[in-house]
């Protein structure tokens, strides 16, 4: 090989380097170039844990929404979840999202029984607390 064909040869070698880590860096930030930086970045986290999500929205995420009503305020297959702050603290309203069951025997959910009849309340015990906790304060807030 002669000098010049050494040189372009280290050049094409890099322009191929250059090309992957662009797509590397393309893949870590989003496929598409027209998406900006933060936007694409919060793409992971939906599918991730929801960290950053508040306690609306994994109520919503969760699907509490489907039964309960979409403001919370009660359907015909579940309750309202207003003003539980009477029944709850927060410790308490996690454990009763974590395993529901242990609370049927109160009046309050005789009650539910009877008027819920075909519907059970899900536990949540395969959520991360931290998530449930984000939940129970948005619930104790609603009023
Ligand atoms: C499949 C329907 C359904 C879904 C989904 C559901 N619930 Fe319920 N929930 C119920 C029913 C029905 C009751 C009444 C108790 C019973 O009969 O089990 C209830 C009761 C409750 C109560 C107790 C209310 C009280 O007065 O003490 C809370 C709190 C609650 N749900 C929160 C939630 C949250 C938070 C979610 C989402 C993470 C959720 N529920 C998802 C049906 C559902």
């Amino acid at each position: 090989m002669t000098k010049t064909q050494i040189w372009s040869a280290a050049f094409l070698g890099i322009f191929v380097i250059l090309f992957f880590l662009q797509k590397l860096a393309g893949t870590e930030y989003g496929s598409s170039p027209s998406m900006g930086m933060g936007e694409s970045q919060s793409q992971p986290n939906e599918t991730m844990a929801s960290s950053n999500a508040t306690g609306e929205v994994l109520a919503k995420q969760f699907n509490c929404i489907t039964c309960h009503g979409v403001d919370l305020k009660g359907t015909n297959m579940a309750p309202a979840l207003v003003g539980l702050s009477a029944f709850y603290d927060r410790d308490k309203l996690i454990n009763y999202l974590r395993s529901p069951n242990d609370y049927m025997e109160q009046d309050r959910f005789k009650e539910y029984k009877g008027k819920f009849k075909n519907i059970v309340m899900p536990a949540y015990g395969n959520k991360d607390v931290k998530d449930l906790g984000k939940i129970a304060d948005y619930l104790l807030g609603l009023n």
